[in-house]
């Protein structure tokens, strides 16, 4: 990375306010920090010369030492430039540029040293508290942060509830005005345990767009040792809310400490949110030396089966899904059909009585149910090239996980396995801990940390909102962290059409996301005829959502025997990539429809995903980025012309043609629908 220093605009104007402004590197973005005569500071933030962020407070409220770090001595300014690029371990692009302006403040307030940070790119702005080192202020409990994101409008929004315990709600799409957390989170049945922390609080990623088209994405990078950030509503300003622990305290912290980076992707391109690499260059670079073991999967799973009621996780009830046989079953379709990995949940002892009681001692994640032959199967998947993915459903009795973890890492190692998914469902032990709070979020770093030196990969379901940290630990391939599609199986509310093209502007914004799309059967009463629930999708659009919702880990979820009836289309999933050199995103609108393309990693091989919500579309685009002078056979499965995510979800149809980079692409998603494609370089 260069680092260059720069020389500061700085303005002290009458009335003693001192106010400093720093613009992104091509000035599409600034931010000026003021100080008023009361000695607080206050930010804002311009695009392109309008103000998008108005006047917002910056500080923190401390318990033990009770100390206000609100109003500051400023003791000096420093700037700088920074610009390199940087290589991921697996990724959306092969190189990302982070080039950024950055603006330091260095701070005294009640004898405290600290430091605020800003870093100003083209596609946003990031800003952090720092403590440094110093003589007599070593340990401190934060009480509350003040940083507040304060709106110039009364923007349209896409949110969910704000909730200690659970990011699985149905986004909301409203007015900020509009916002009401609790009559929202009041409609929503099937969730397993909700911590709603009132009316005007909402979750980040938090999504909006202005009446004059300028997109605002507010999150948070690198979430270390600290409690999430959720937000607090008052008018048009946004507050942080830090997650409490069990006796109401935020974070316990030691210096020098740095916060979690606070984000803002800003653009008037909806595209732009969805291509930005803001939050990964606010990240740390890999901690992984060695990072060949860490590979990119499409895996099938022992799973679905059991969510749609033809097996189940327990061994008692006769409905035992991870039996030999059953696996073996699974082992063989993904062989056949060139799959990495096979996921097998309900393999280990304690499925009884797993869920709701807040018990300590649930699974030991070393012994599997009799009937399920462990080194048989693993030895069998590795006869045929495969690996089998190991579940450790927590319980959410943490504390049991932590005692287990390396006795369970090391029976993964020894039986040749290396990824595990793990889960939170359920209350939190420690007791009075939230699946967000400080303790939580070190537990989940703790584990991408420690799978590491076991050279083992993670997807975690039930996980804090992702922030990118990805970057620093690449061995923690996915999350859930969000209504995943095991939710087209709940009976209130299910998955909507539009939920799809929503969380790439919400979720996705901190990471990729173990969706578990690939569904081909969407009426759910396949195994039991007393079941309601369908899958709000047509199958085209099924196809699709491995491209646009992006993932190293992609899941193809549905079970064998619908695969089987169905081979043409389930080719797609066959051939898609996991791991990409580049990504363009051709069209979006949060709420409406996403259309991307990818290039796969080292081939001139492109797909592209396109999907809407419960509105019909023509899609017409340029494929001016595929090899100018070279041919492309593309396969289109798109729905077909009588395909309704409602009425005929399942039609489908695959349609070859021949293009090159100066054809227009053309398709029609119908109601609910999308349209997967693929293209292979013929000359
Ligand atoms: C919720 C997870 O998201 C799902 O994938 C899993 O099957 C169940 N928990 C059981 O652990
Ligand atoms: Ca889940």
């Amino acid at each position: 990375m260069n680092k260059t220093i720069l020389l500061l605009l700085l303005s002290v104007s009458l009335f003693a306010q001192k106010s400093f402004k720093i613009a992104s590197p091509t000035d599409q973005i600034s931010i000026q920090v003021s100080q008023g005569a009361d000695r607080a500071l206050k930010y804002q933030v311009f695009y392109k010369a309008k103000e998008v962020i108005a006047a917002s407070d910056l500080g923190l409220t401390l318990k033990k030492p009770a100390l206000e770090l609100r109003k500051f001595q400023i003791l000096g300014v420093d700037s700088s430039i920074v610009d390199g690029t940087w290589k991921p371990v697996w990724g959306e692009v092969k190189e990302i540029r982070n080039n950024y302006k950055e603006l330091t403040l260095h701070l005294k307030e009640s004898g405290v040293l600290m430091d605020i940070i800003f870093r100003v790119f083209d596609d946003g702005i990031g800003f952090r508290y720092f403590f440094p080192s110093q003589d007599n202020f070593k340990h401190f409990i934060v009480d509350n942060e003040w940083s507040s994101f304060t709106m110039t409008g009364d923007h349209n929004v896409f949110w969910i509830p704000g909730d200690y315990d659970t990011n699985e709600y149905t986004y909301q799409r409203t007015k900020i005005s509009e916002i009401d957390a609790l009559a929202a989170a009041a409609k929503e049945k099937d969730i397993a345990v909700t911590s709603l922390m009132g009316k005007n609080f909402v979750q980040t990623p938090l999504m909006l767009k202005s009446v004059d088209g300028i997109y605002l994405n507010v999150h948070e990078a690198a979430l270390v040792n600290y409690p999430a950030m959720h937000l607090k509503l008052d008018g048009l300003e946004f507050t942080s809310a830090l997650v409490p622990d069990a006796v109401g305290n935020k974070a316990y912290v030691q210096t020098p400490f740095n916060t979690p980076w606070r984000t803002v992707v800003i653009s008037n391109k909806a595209e732009q949110i969805l291509a930005s690499k803001l939050i990964l260059n606010l990240n740390e670079p890999s901690k992984i030396k060695d990072s060949t073991w860490i590979k990119p999967q499409k895996f099938m799973g022992m799973w679905w089966e059991m969510h749609v009621g033809k097996a189940n996780w327990p061994l008692a009830g006769g409905k035992h899904g991870a039996n030999t046989e059953n696996v073996k079953r699974y082992i063989d379709f993904a062989d056949k059909h060139g799959f990495d990995g096979v996921l097998v949940e309900g393999w280990n002892t304690g499925w009884e009585d797993w869920f709701g009681n807040w018990k300590e001692e649930v699974f030991d994640f070393v012994t599997p149910y009799a009937d399920y032959q462990i080194d048989t199967l693993t030895k069998y998947a590795a006869s045929k090239g495969l690996k089998l993915i190991m579940h450790h459903e927590t319980s959410s009795s943490v504390t049991n996980y932590e005692r287990r973890m390396d006795a369970a890492y090391q029976f993964m190692v020894d039986k040749g396995i290396n990824t595990v998914k793990t889960g939170y469902v359920g209350k939190i032990i420690p007791r009075g801990e939230h699946h967000d709070s400080q303790w939580m979020v070190n537990h989940y770093n703790r584990v991408a940390e420690k799978a590491a030196n076991y050279r083992l990969m993670v997807d975690s379901h039930e996980s804090v909102h992702p922030t990118g940290l990805h970057r620093t630990y690449p061995n923690w391939m996915a999350a859930e962290a969000a209504r995943g599609s095991e939710f087209n199986n709940a009976p209130t509310l299910g998955i909507n059409a539009e939920h799809t093209t929503i969380l790439p502007f919400t979720r996705l914004m901190g990471g990729p996301m173990d969706y578990t799309p690939g569904l081909f059967h969407m009426n759910l009463n396949q195994f039991d005829s007393t079941r309601t629930t369908k899958v709000r999708s047509t199958l085209a659009k099924q196809l699709a959502l491995y491209v646009t919702l992006y993932s190293p880990l992609q899941m193809a979820a549905d079970l064998p025997e619908n695969y089987e009836s169905k081979l043409d289309a389930f080719q797609f999933i066959k051939d898609v990539a996991v791991d990409w050199d580049d990504t363009k995103i051709i069209t979006a609108e949060p709420g409406e429809f996403v259309t991307i393309a990818r290039k796969a990693k080292n081939k001139d091989t492109w797909f592209i995903g396109s999907i809407t919500n419960a509105m019909a579309r023509n899609m017409s685009f340029d494929l001016d980025f595929l090899d100018p002078d070279k041919t492309y056979e593309a396969l289109l499965y798109r729905d077909a012309d009588d395909a309704d995510f409602e009425k005929n979800p399942e039609a489908y149809v695959v349609e070859k043609r021949l293009v090159t980079a100066k054809s227009k692409m053309t398709f029609r998603l119908q109601r609910g629908g999308g349209c997967a494609i693929s293209l292979r370089r013929l000359n």
